[in-house]
């Protein structure tokens, strides 16, 4: 380096801070970087050169010092390059086995190939983080969020004495960590009481206390509070140190993080169980919550060939403990009415805490699960039903809503009286019916609201919902707003359908009485709600259709479906097509991997509803959903191709061989026809291949079809 004075130096650095610090913000908290990377690690490279060189200039807010964006106002978002999925859940023994059952089955991994390696690991009941380093420098920490995109809380990871601030020499260019940040029970007492002391409010629980901490804007505040951090699992890395879970976790340790002592590799289901009981009986002499074993497939190109489906991988299980149990007393049964129409009971309770958590609310399902009979007809709570002032037991089970679980018949009050279910909707006084299930045969257990559009409650739930924050996500029209302009007429500047707040404005603006004169609004609110309105007439496709509230169509079949068919306009004219249950757009919408017939068939109720379709064609006129952006599959030999697998495969199962179709961009379709761009054959292929044969499409057998997508055959 050329020779500098100090001054010179001083000045220099200066400069760099405050340059890094302005991309930094672009970067982290804008996500819109202003400058290249290599650009950026210049800046970075520079500043690192004078500051060795001169180690007295190096002050404590020095770019070197201080990672990623200052947190300000709010946490800047980033999104996840490798998004942060859930786990499924297995609640008892059948359920691992099943879980065992489908992997072995998905991978064609029969016994004769030796035993599957599983690794088992208490499930940590804090809060995932995603810590990213670039040669070996921490850069930044996200929290889980969405999944999707989390808060930049960088500044609150680096005083967490558990994460290292760098790495050692050697490891890969990108590294991700992903773990659990925790509290453990000592240090959350310790910090409650200090709380009461100094007249604050206690923390429900470790968890509670733990994202509390970690969400503070002040770092200062979660330096002082005494978190820990266990590395369990990985995003982005440009080189994998290993090839198995077990090794990757294994690497973590020896690059300075905490991993929990207790992971085992399994051969069995039986020795995953003993290893679940083993942690289960150990709970108590932790010193941190824990409320499952999380069960994962060791080697990693299996993980690999498992992959996803919707938010869960198929590859790792979260086991369950036991939910946790109280008494007490049922106040009252009120009806709520649902965006479906679903007359729904819910148990007022007498506020109680159960496993930290205070409890008020359960639910009761519907009609029979407060008579006590189940879902399946069979008597539950030993068919006792359920009453005003009788004594309960709840339960509760992680994030899951509190259920009722039995009754103190001794403690019922003598003048106690069946709950009577109201047979008429208490929003519209409309007939509130149940209807036979064609399928089985049986009264659906659920009592609906025959009022359907007439239906104020139905109406406003239905609007909620696609304001809600996984949908159209309005900011400024909350539940209790979309009350108050339901009240309205259109011409007083109401809402009664999806359509109508996308109208708003211009109504607004011939209303005798204005938005911004209306109680608890003024000329500021009202602008920025209109400003937020007009944000969201385009939208991503996904949220669109989640937001339309059909049954069944929660976000992760929403997105299944987005990313089937790309555009709304796709979409759209599929299911009208699938109306027809003998058509091939129905046949296509039960082929998408993770769309079974229950949602199939609730999609077509909407679309094949008159009413539904004058809504969507008045709401198109204001909206514009982006259509999905998928992976660039151009360079794929089968993209856009529809195609068969038939025969016994050697080398696939089924829902692999799907799964590795659609990655490169292609369509499976279950049967034969003039689309079909090709047939992969197995031996004992039938009618199938005779057709495609018949139709002169062409056919390849399991290894041609590894050697056309590349796939090397080791
Ligand atoms: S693995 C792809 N391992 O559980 C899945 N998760 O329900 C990666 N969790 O969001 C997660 N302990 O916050 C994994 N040993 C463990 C865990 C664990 C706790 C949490 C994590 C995740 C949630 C999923």
């Amino acid at each position: 380096m050329a020779s500098i004075s100090v001054e010179q130096a001083k000045q220099e650095l200066a400069e760099l801070a405050e340059q890094i610090q302005k991309h930094d913000e672009a970067y982290y908290r804008n996500d819109a970087p202003l400058i290249s990377d290599g650009e950026y690690d210049e800046l970075r490279r520079r500043n690192d050169a004078l500051e060795k060189q001169f180690p007295e200039l190096v002050t404590a807010d020095s770019p070197s010092q201080r990672v990623g964006a200052a947190v300000g106002e709010g946490f800047g978002k980033i999104t996840h390059r490798v998004p942060m999925l859930s786990l499924d859940n297995a609640f008892d023994d059948e359920d691992v086995r099943d879980f065992i059952g489908k992997v072995r089955r998905f991978l064609r991994y029969d016994p004769l190939m030796g035993a599957l390696v599983v690794t088992a690991e208490p499930k940590i009941d804090g809060l995932s983080l995603a810590i990213r380093y670039e040669n070996g420098k921490l850069v930044h920490a996200v929290t889980r969020g969405d999944g999707t995109e989390g808060e930049n809380v960088t500044a609150n990871a680096l005083t967490i004495s558990d994460i290292p601030k760098e790495l050692p020499a050697g490891v890969p260019d990108v590294v991700e960590v992903r773990g659990e940040v925790y509290m453990s029970h000592a240090d959350f007492a310790a910090l409650n009481e200090r709380m009461i002391a100094n007249g604050g409010k206690p923390f429900a629980n470790p968890r509670n206390a733990a994202a509390g901490s970690l969400r503070q804007l002040n770092s200062a505040i979660t330096a002082s509070r005494p978190l820990k951090f266990f590395a369990y699992a990985w995003g982005e890395m440009s080189e994998m140190p290993a090839t198995t879970q077990m090794e990757m976790v294994e690497t973590f340790a020896k690059w300075g993080f905490v991993i929990n002592p207790l992971m085992k590799r399994c051969q069995s289901v039986e020795e995953l169980i003993a290893v679940y009981h083993h942690i289960e009986e150990n709970r108590a002499t932790l010193g941190y919550d824990i409320d499952g074993v999380v069960y994962k497939i060791d080697r990693l190109d299996l993980q690999e060939r498992l992959g996803f489906v919707s938010r869960s991988p198929r590859w790792a299980i979260a086991h369950k403990f036991p939910a946790q149990r109280a008494f007490t007393i049922l106040r009252e049964i009120e009806i709520q009415v649902g965006r479906t129409g679903a007359l729904t009971p819910v148990a007022k309770l007498e506020p109680v805490t159960v496993g930290g958590v205070v409890v008020s609310n359960a639910t009761l399902h519907n009609e029979d699960y407060v008579k006590g009979i189940g879902q399946d007809g069979k008597p539950i709570r030993g068919g006792k039903d359920l009453r005003a002032g009788d004594t309960v037991i709840i339960q509760r089970a992680g994030d899951v809503i509190p259920q009722i679980v039995d009754v103190d018949l001794e403690k019922r009050p003598e003048d106690s009286v069946p709950f009577e279910f109201p047979q008429v909707c208490p929003a519209c006084g409309s007939h509130a019916v149940r209807e036979e299930n064609t399928k089985t045969g049986r009264m659906d257990a659920v009592r609906r609201c025959t009022g359907g559009l007439i239906c104020p409650a139905q109406a406003v739930e239905k609007l909620k919902h696609f304001v809600s924050r996984g949908a159209l996500d309005i900011e400024g029209l909350g539940d209790k707003q979309v009350e108050t302009f339901y009240e309205l007429s259109l011409e007083e500047g109401g809402i009664r359908t999806p359509a109508d707040i996308f109208t708003l404005r211009e109504r607004d603006s011939k209303a005798l009485v204005k938005l911004r004169n209306r109680e608890g609004w003024g000329a500021v609110s009202a602008r920025n709600l209109f400003d937020a309105i007009d944000a969201r007439r385009e939208m991503d496709l996904f949220r669109f259709i989640f937001g339309l509230g059909i049954r069944h169509v929660g976000e992760g079949n929403a997105k299944l479906l987005a990313r089937a068919y790309g555009s709304w306009q796709a979409f759209y004219e599929a299911m009208v097509k699938a109306c027809d249950h003998d058509s091939e757009a129905f046949r296509d919408l039960n082929d998408i991997d993770g769309i079974g017939m229950t949602v199939a068939l609730a999609l077509t109720d909407f679309f094949g509803e008159q009413h539904n379709i004058e809504q969507l064609d008045k709401l198109m006129k204001e909206v514009n959903p982006r259509s999905v952006v998928v992976a660039d599959t151009s360079a794929s030999p089968v993209a856009g191709q529809t195609i068969v697998f038939t025969g016994s495969l050697v080398r696939l199962s089924r829902d692999e061989a799907k799964a590795q179709a659609e990655m490169f961009g292609a369509k499976v379709s279950g049967s034969v026809s003039k689309k079909t761009d090709l047939v992969v054959a197995g031996p004992k292929a039938g009618s199938k291949l005779t057709k495609a044969q018949e139709l002169g499409i062409k056919v390849i057998s399991e290894d041609d079809w590894f050697d056309l997508t590349g796939q090397s055959s080791s």
